[in-house]
């Protein structure tokens, strides 16, 4: 009998021939927003993991809405080019594996230093300005970000609306909104960080205005993708963003033609309390699953494959991503191939190296 990790799935008309799904990760490799050798190698090797849907890195939709200065972006029509060829490098590894791109804007957790040299970076040092819904810093080490305008919420719109032309055009099969992690579209979300008193901010209906107008744009730029969502589905935090919300803004997201939902949590506020351990995620997923019927990607410390197996039998989610461990061994879905007795078509390649 086939495991349920390895049985194919659809979203839309996405074609995915097993259950494993690698989550967006920066690599901070980019130049001017452009990618470079490194990606193309990078998710060259992703593309061969054995894993059906590869998510591209966080591409941001303006210079100022990158995370640090080496992020990839999506803010013109060459960066557009610059996603073709990472695109073209992964179909030539393995065609039948799905390609999807995260979309965001860091908002006023942009300027960033690469991870490993950690902080903000001033302006001083060649670092910007970050916006966000409210003068309401990250963190009591970074800069109180400038209130954005209407003006700007409405060139928000626009500049997602681009950047998912340009990845359509790119040839990608899915594209995921980052509402996740303290972003821009979080920060909107989340009455943490959001204090407007216009429009966009107090009650759900004003909170989710702007994400939704976005989704709403994007799914008009780019009908053909297969357009979803990732959301923190809590803020980990008394009076933050919650499950409950997290369940309204993705039904509310499916009548508006959402195709999946990625479910990850936090990231917003430097109080949040997470009680980090294998699979600590699972029960938002499963939540998000039974209540929206969205196809549904579970997230957050799932390392090997009879895990990734449980959670999909047990109905949690319908997909698994396996992040760091992908990073780690960019073969782990030939491994829970070989692991789980699992009869898949290897690459030609690498056959003779799995009789053992
Ligand atoms: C991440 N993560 C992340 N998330 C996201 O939504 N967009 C992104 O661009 C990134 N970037 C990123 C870079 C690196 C190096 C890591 C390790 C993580 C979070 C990631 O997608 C995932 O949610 C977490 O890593 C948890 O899953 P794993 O790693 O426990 O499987």
């Amino acid at each position: 009998m086939r495991t349920r990790l390895f049985t194919p799935y659809k979203i839309g008309d996405m074609e995915l021939k097993n259950r494993i799904s690698v989550p967006p990760m920066c690599q901070y490799q980019a130049k001017d927003g452009k990618a470079t050798t490194w990606h193309k190698v990078h998710y060259g090797k992703l593309a061969g993991s054995g894993a059906a849907l590869v998510c591209i890195e966080a591409m941001a939709v303006t210079p100022d809405g990158r995370i640090s200065g080496s992020d990839l972006g999506l803010w013109s029509d060459e960066l557009g080019w610059s996603l073709s060829e990472i695109v073209e490098t992964m179909r030539a590894i393995d065609p039948s594996t799905k390609i999807a791109v995260q979309i965001n804007h860091a908002g006023r957790k942009a300027s960033e230093r690469a991870p490993w040299l950690g902080g903000h970076l001033s302006q001083e040092e060649g670092g910007w300005e970050p916006v966000a819904p409210s003068a309401v810093s990250a963190g009591s080490d970074r800069p109180v970000p400038r209130e954005m305008l209407p003006g700007g919420i409405e060139a928000v719109i626009q500049a997602f609306a681009y950047a998912a032309q340009r990845a359509q055009k790119a040839g990608v099969d899915a594209i995921e909104i980052h509402m996740a992690h303290g972003y821009l579209l979080h920060q909107f979300l989340s009455p943490l960080s959001n204090l407007r008193t216009d429009e966009y901010g107090g009650s759900f209906e004003n909170r989710i205005r702007l994400p939704l107008a976005v989704f709403d744009a994007m799914k008009k730029a780019a009908p053909q993708v297969q357009l979803g969502v990732r959301v923190s589905a809590t803020d980990w935090l008394e009076g933050g963003w919650n499950l409950k919300e997290t369940i309204d803004f993705l039904n509310i997201l499916k009548a508006h033609g959402c195709a999946f939902a990625d479910v990850s949590t936090g990231g917003l506020h430097e109080d949040q309390k997470i009680p980090v351990g294998y699979g600590y995620q699972l029960p938002f997923a499963r939540a998000v699953r039974l209540q929206t019927g969205l196809p549904t990607i579970a997230c957050g410390l799932i390392k090997d494959a009879r895990q990734a197996e449980s959670v999909l039998v047990e109905g949690t989610a319908d997909l698994v991503d396996v992040g760091r461990e992908m990073l780690l061994n960019p073969h782990w879905g030939w491994q829970a191939a070989l692991q789980l007795n699992e009869k898949v078509e290897f690459p030609p390649s690498y056959v003779r190296g799995m009789h053992r």
